[in-house]
Order: C-alpha cells, then structure tokens, then sequence
C-alpha cells in the first residue's frame, strides 16, 4: 500500500470516531510487515479515563488478530495542527515496534513523518528489564 492510501485510511476513519464528549475525531491506520492493515478510530467513555485512542484501537486489533511486526502508522486528525500520538499510545508502539513510522496528518492532509524514536526517545522497553 502506498502512504498515500494508508493516510486515506486512516482519515476515512475520522467518520467512525466515536467522540460525544470532545467532539475530536483521530483516524488510524496500521500497516504490518505483511502488509495487512488495521485501522482505528478514538471510542469515548462517559467515565473519560475508559476513553481509548484511534492508535491503541488499531494496534489492540492487530495484535488480538495475531499481528506484531508494525511498520508504519497514519494518523489523521480535522485540526489545523498535525494530530501527533499521545504518550501513552507512543509506549504501546514502542512495545511492538520501535522503528515504526508515525505519519501525523493535519485537517488538510498534509502529512508530516517521525521516527517512533524521536517521538519516545529513551523509551521503555524490555531491554529495561
Ligand atoms: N486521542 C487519540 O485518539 N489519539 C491521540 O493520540 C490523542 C488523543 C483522542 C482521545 C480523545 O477521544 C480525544 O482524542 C481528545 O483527547
């Protein structure tokens, strides 16, 4: 899949989000080594802490499917900011792929691309333990 395709995922999943509290959708798309892909979507909770982000829904649903090995990640936003992970979802990546692609898109499409280890340096992992 090209990049473009994967961030036109990730934004068609901004209709999905279900967001009645912040009235903030995220769209994610997941692309595995294989090529398969996961998308997500930001799922609210009237007790806000139970509230799950658009990048863990995508990366829970590979791996419940058997998928680990994680290469790049789209995430589309509606701000005029590019929508960048939270850093709980950036740990969660880091569990899975530290070199993994973060692909952060804005309200107008335009994307801009880190390494996961610039998002999460000196991230914790296994080698920690
Ligand atoms: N959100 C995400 O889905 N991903 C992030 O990395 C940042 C925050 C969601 C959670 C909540 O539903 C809304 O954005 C506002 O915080």
């Amino acid at each position: 899949m090209t990049e473009k395709e994967l961030c036109q995922k990730a934004t068609e999943m901004l209709d999905m989000a279900y967001i009645p509290y912040s009235r903030f959708p995220v769209g994610a798309a997941l692309e595995c080594s294989d090529g398969t892909v996961y998308t997500g979507c930001n799922i609210e909770n009237a007790a806000y802490g139970l509230t799950i982000c658009a990048e863990r829904t995508a990366i829970f649903k590979a791996v419940s499917e058997g998928h680990r090995d994680f290469v790049r990640l789209a995430i589309a936003g509606r701000s005029e900011d590019y929508c960048v992970p939270c850093g709980s979802c950036r740990q969660v990546m880091m569990e899975f792929a530290p070199e993994l692609e973060v692909i952060c898109l804005n309200g107008k499409g335009e994307a801009k691309r880190f390494a996961l280890r610039e998002l999460l340096p000196y991230g914790f992992d296994r080698s920690w333990l």
